[in-house]
């Protein structure tokens, strides 16, 4: 199988190292906006560069197309590889809004073909152990799930303004795993954002810090909480407490977490550095479920649809933020 890449920035330069090295996969075709950049991880990793996405699409006779570029081009490259055929992987998000994610899901759907979208928290290990705790009924009712994701420091200030903001950049990912795990929707949401922490944010009418009570359909209350400036590390967790038991993702020797208990001790390892270390594995497994999909070996694991869920979610915790109430997941009905 030969496929096509495009962006070459760190994801994509995570998962073009990934495709090289997958069984089945022939040769690897990079592009970018900035073609040395292509060039130059083509050269490291023994791939081909090409100029142009629209000359991967058009004349290399790729099977398939990972897009890992920046979020602004992503939907308009997805509606261009369907329009020719191809199977699509695409970085989250589709888009940053309902209608520009919602019209690049019709053109796949008319196309007819596959796009799986990049949530890779679904390949954890943590997050699936937890997943199977929850089906499996060994928790019991579940009653509360805590989601975090928090970063050791801020991105640049020239992201934030293209980020779409905390919900949609950062805890869209707790919003999809939370989905993914529980296997119940969200029916409303009630969020807050603190933007006391470097000025960036404020600049950029964004929050360093958010916070979020979310409800599920069958009752179960959630908190999902992020930020930008956790100068302990990266510690993204998950845990889930039931009638019967509790569980929790993330919660190891590398959590950036003291306990002050004195019968805990003081040994703490070294919390991960970023999210490609920490789910290095994960971001492996989900290129490698997509090359299956494409061969028709395994099913889609995360298609347009999910992505359109969690940016919902997202959406409605904004609407919260900003108007100071409740949200019910209602008003974003399609
Ligand atoms: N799933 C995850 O955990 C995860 C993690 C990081 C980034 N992302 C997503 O991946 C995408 C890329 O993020 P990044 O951190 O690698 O960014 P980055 O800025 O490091 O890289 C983006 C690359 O895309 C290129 N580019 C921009 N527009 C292009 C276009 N129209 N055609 C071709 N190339 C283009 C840029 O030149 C740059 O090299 C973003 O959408 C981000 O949301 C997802």
């Amino acid at each position: 199988m030969r496929i096509g890449l495009i962006g070459t920035g760190r994801i994509g330069t995570f998962h073009a190292r990934t495709l090289t090295a997958a069984p089945g996969v022939t040769e690897v075709l990079l592009t970018d906006a900035d073609a040395a950049r292509a060039a130059e991880v083509a050269a490291e990793l023994g791939a081909t560069s090409v100029p142009s996405p629209t000359e991967l699409l058009l004349t290399h006779g790729v099977d398939a197309v990972v897009i890992a570029s920046a979020t602004a081009s992503h939907a308009g490259l997805i509606r261009e590889a369907a329009e020719h055929g191809l199977p699509v992987f695409c970085e989250k998000p589709i888009a940053l809004d309902l209608p520009g994610t919602m019209e690049a899901l019709r053109t796949v759907e008319e196309a007819g073909s596959l796009l799986q979208i990049g949530f890779m928290r679904r390949f954890d290990a943590g997050y699936a152990a937890a997943r199977e705790a929850v089906r499996s009924g060994s928790l019991g009712r579940l009653h509360t799930v805590r989601a975090m994701t928090s970063d050791p420091a801020p991105p640049p200030a020239a992201y934030l303004p293209l980020s779409g903001g905390l919900y949609r950049d950062c805890l869209v990912h707790d919003f999809d795993v939370l989905r993914w795990v529980t296997g119940r929707e969200v029916v409303s949401v009630y969020a807050a954002g603190s933007d006391a922490g470097p000025s960036m944010f404020r600049d950029a009418d964004d929050v360093d810090t958010a916070a979020a009570v979310l409800t599920l359909d069958d009752g179960t209350l959630c908190t999902a909480t992020a930020t930008r400036v956790n100068g302990a590390g990266y510690d993204v967790r998950m845990e889930l407490a039931g009638e019967k038991d509790q569980v929790a993702v993330g919660l190891d020797a590398r959590t950036p977490l003291t306990s002050l208990e004195p019968a805990a001790g003081s040994s703490r390892g070294t919390p991960w550095p970023g999210f490609l270390e920490r789910f290095a594995p994960a971001y492996e497994a989900e290129l490698t479920a997509f090359v299956k999909a494409v061969r028709g070996e395994a099913p889609n694991p995360c298609d347009g649809y999910e992505a359109l869920a969690a940016l919902r979610v997202a959406e409605a915790c904004e609407r919260s933020r900003r108007e100071g109430r409740p949200v019910a997941m209602s008003e974003f009905a399609s």
